[in-house]
């Protein structure tokens, strides 16, 4: 089964930039440009490895003013559920994939006065692509970009001799760190604070913002966390009466999608809401691994987003 609207590209080349990180460049097949889109875009990368299908999201990290290649970077995880051990062994120059077509769910604010970028690690990949969007602009902006020792700074170091002093670098292995209520606590008003990186990096980034009073529309994050495994568990669709089985390694939303069933999604990272699911019956508890759902949600029992919540019980109904 294809991806809705997916587009078919072969890996052109394959760099190794750090012990951890590989950069794929993709061609479309048969040539032609790819679609247009702007800094903090990503698309899903379909990966048919056997008898399991991964579909991972990637932020584009290539220049938004050149169509004729994407790239992407992929952190090799040897303790993940397989997207990137695919991306990183299996995959080589010469391999056909399909992805999605770009989608920006951590867009640059247009009305902003300054942009203020922080990034930790594999983080910086949006990052990257803003950067070039923001140093063709006009806008006041400053990047803070955590790395963990020498090793891990080829990103760090290409921006750094790239754009000079607008770039911060903290090299956390020797104990630097952001100071993030000194960075939120004098900026202008109007200044938009964007975050990616690690969940601790996220939260005292965003907090640090609300402490010194910024509006919550000043505040924006993205985090691509991989769907946490778990306990196996039976989910019964109520609309057609299938029951598909959900392993310890899979989410919710890929044993719907290796059953056949064409799930909505968009981001796959539990923050945009697109792939919602109302629960009718569960004789368990629900993990809630998501972004969306608000507390009440959470607390009610009676929605779940697949993507990367899942549930520790013998048998969930859905309304589908
Ligand atoms: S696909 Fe975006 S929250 Fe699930």
């Amino acid at each position: 089964m294809k991806t809705v609207e997916s587009i078919e590209v072969i890996i052109a080349a394959i760099e190794e930039l750090t012990p951890l990180i590989k950069r794929f460049t993709l061609r479309k097949v048969g040539g032609g440009s790819l679609p247009p889109f702007s800094g903090g875009s990503h698309v899903t990368v379909v990966m048919r490895g056997g008898e399991r299908t991964f579909r991972n999201p990637y932020s584009l990290l290539s220049s938004p003013r050149n169509l004729d290649s994407y790239e992407i970077a992929v952190r090799r995880d040897a303790q993940g559920r397989g997207g990137s051990l695919f991306m990183h062994h299996i995959v080589t120059v010469g391999t056909r994939l399909e992805i999605s077509h770009p989608i920006n769910l951590f867009p640059l604010s247009k009305l902003a006065r300054k942009q203020i970028l922080i990034a930790g690690g594999v983080g910086i990949t949006p990052i990257l692509a803003m950067v070039d969007d923001l140093s063709a602009g006009a806008i006041s902006w400053e990047l803070h970009y955590c790395i963990r020792g020498p090793d891990h700074a080829y990103f760090g170091t290409w921006l750094s001799e790239r754009y000079g002093d607008r770039v911060r670098l903290y090299d956390t292995s020797i104990g630097q760190r952001i100071d993030f209520a000194a960075l939120a606590g004098w900026q202008p008003l109007g200044t938009h604070l964007y975050v990616c990186g690690p969940q601790s990096m996220i939260v005292d980034a965003l907090e640090s913002g609300r402490v010194a009073g910024w509006p919550e529309s000043h505040l924006h994050a993205e985090q691509f966390a991989p769907p946490p495994v778990g306990e196996a568990f039976d989910v019964h669709l109520a609309g057609s009466g299938k029951i598909v089985q959900v392993s310890a390694e899979q989410s919710l939303l890929e044993a719907l999608e290796a059953a056949g069933i064409e799930a909505p999604y968009l981001c796959r990272s539990g923050a945009c809401g697109r792939c919602e699911l109302n629960v009718l019956e569960l004789d368990g508890e629900l993990l809630h691994n998501d972004h969306w759902l608000t507390e009440e949600d959470r607390l009610s029992g009676t929605k779940i987003m697949p993507c990367v919540s899942r549930a520790k019980c013998r048998r969930l109904v859905l309304d589908w």
